[in-house]
């Protein structure tokens, strides 16, 4: 897919979210729990539906790997696999071993082999438009988690949070906003370096994974993330021995949100603190917005665009994940010749 303008992709998130607002709920058997299944660019889609449906109360797990847990036969959510392209071996395997198991499967794709499984097996399959990356389809793959969730009645409607996020992104997206000048800085601030991201359990959960992984597949960059509160009972240590290197090389952003627990926001400051001489540069990212949607969109924009940033400043071309193509097609060959040699 290399070629296609990763800005010009990035850019459509809000008009995504928009769609997704407009999106009819399918046709599902009820569920009060789910279990998401995908990976990557897709996979995290069931991150964000995580964290929204906890603040509703409701448990959804997310599952990112071969099979199916052992307590989902037990508990029987919906089990909703999510991959992009349709054609990811993991997730593959995942929803055919949860139909085995009996379950409710509901398919998120915009084709491939999951989208032939789902109309061969009478799964509902929710499609969405193809043509772009996975991670640059966030809008589209969570809009129809959140409408599986909706029509199973696992997560209350999210059609007003939807349309809070599209225009809060579109406005940070937009040429000459803050939102550009603010990715601008970051970048300036980040490159050469390692980017750490620090978010805490809840809402800036996701996001601090999702910037790790934009500034990995866009800017082809290496990129952590850990979560406060558990981040101060070990990682804060493991600043000073090599101090005379992450004082050159590394740079942490933290990313916070308005409803934090109180701890947390003083965690947040006093790690500030505590790291500040030991790495390059730390700084802050704040969510905007009313929603939890919204003010984890805003800080989704801003991460994407500090990603494309990097890319420019390293030269690369931001849409490529040639290792990612080819580590896949290592898989399958040598899956292939395993096969062959069983037979
Ligand atoms: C590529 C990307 C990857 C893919 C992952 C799974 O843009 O973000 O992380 O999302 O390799 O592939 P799909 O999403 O097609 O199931």
């Amino acid at each position: 897919m290399s070629g296609i303008d990763m800005w010009e992709m990035t850019a459509t998130l809000g008009e995504q979210l928009r769609a997704a607002a407009r999106r009819e709920p399918p046709e599902v058997p009820a569920a009060s729990t789910a279990l998401v299944c995908g990976m990557g660019g897709s996979g995290i889609s069931g991150d964000f539906a995580s964290v929204l449906a906890e603040v509703h109360g409701r448990r959804v797990a997310v599952h990112k790997g071969y099979g199916l847990p052992r307590w989902a036969r037990e508990e029987r959510p919906q089990v909703v696999a999510v991959s992009y392209s349709g054609n990811t071996e993991e997730t593959l395997e995942a929803a055919r071993e949860a139909a085995t198991a009996g379950l409710d499967v509901v398919a998120v794709t915009s084709g491939g082999e999951l989208a032939e499984l789902a109309a061969e097996s009478g799964w509902p399959c929710l499609q969405v438009p193809g043509g772009l990356q996975p991670r640059a389809a966030l809008g589209h793959l969570l809009g129809a988690v959140l409408a599986a969730g909706e029509a199973a009645g696992w997560l209350p409607s999210q059609r007003q949070a939807l349309s809070e996020a599209a225009d809060l992104v579109d406005s940070l997206h937009a040429q000459g906003s803050t939102g550009r000048a603010l990715a601008t800085d970051l970048a300036d601030a980040l490159d050469g370096r390692i980017v750490v991201v620090y978010g805490s359990v809840g809402l800036t959960a996701p996001v601090a994974q999702r910037w790790k992984t934009q500034i990995n597949e866009n800017a082809k960059w290496p990129a952590w993330w850990s979560l406060l509160p558990e981040l101060d009972h070990n990682e804060i240590v493991g600043w000073s021995s090599l101090a005379h290197l992450t004082r050159r090389v590394v740079g942490i952003v933290t990313l916070t949100d308005h409803a934090d627990h109180p701890q947390v926001a003083l965690r947040h400051r006093l790690t500030q603190r505590l790291t500040s001489g030991e790495v390059a540069w730390v700084g802050e990212v704040t969510s905007l917005g009313e929603s939890e949607l919204a003010r984890m969109m805003s800080l989704v924009a801003v991460g994407d665009l500090v990603s494309l940033e990097l890319a420019g400043r390293a030269g690369v071309d931001a849409a490529a994940v040639e290792v990612i193509e080819r580590l896949k097609q290592l898989m399958r060959h040598e899956t292939a010749r395993k096969d062959q040699g069983e037979t």
